[in-house]
């Protein structure tokens, strides 16, 4: 029952930080879309990162999910703002877990706020690779011609 849950879950269960989406097709934003297989739970996370910094400047999820999930993906939204992609690298599940005092069967919801947290920065890395070297083969055409 809902009892059996921390007040924070309860929280952030009610009134989630930061639902909603970004166009995944702006450079500056990565998504990250991940699912739990045992509960066929889903999360998406998506991050917006200023180029210049490093900084992940905004955030926002969707999770259709558990309670947990939903909280989860909340605190994650609200953890990642503001900090360094590679300080977002290094959230654990755990801690996500810790700070909403989950019961070891709810650890996999929190893992698959870790987990899409990941899949966003990889995506926005990804796309990042991607557009530096296109930029580098027109260059190199450029020197060609
Ligand atoms: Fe699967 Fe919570 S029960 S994400």
């Amino acid at each position: 029952g809902v009892r059996s849950y921390h007040e924070r879950v309860v929280d952030h269960y009610n009134n989630p930080r930061n639902v909603g989406s970004f166009d995944k097709n702006d450079p500056s934003v990565g998504t990250g879309l991940v699912g739990a297989p045992a509960c066929g739970d889903v999360m998406k996370l998506q991050v917006k990162v200023d180029e210049q910094t490093g900084k992940v400047v905004d955030a926002c999820f969707k999770t259709f999910g558990c309670g947990s999930a939903i909280a989860s993906s909340s605190v994650a939204s609200e953890w990642i703002k503001g900090r360094s992609v590679e300080e977002v690298m290094s959230i654990k599940n755990s801690d996500i877990a810790k700070h909403l005092s989950l019961p070891p069967v709810k650890l996999h919801c929190s893992m698959l706020a870790e987990d899409a947290i990941k899949a966003a920065v990889k995506d926005y890395e990804a796309k990042k690779a991607k557009r530096n070297e296109s930029i580098e083969l027109t260059e190199g055409k450029v020197a060609e011609a």
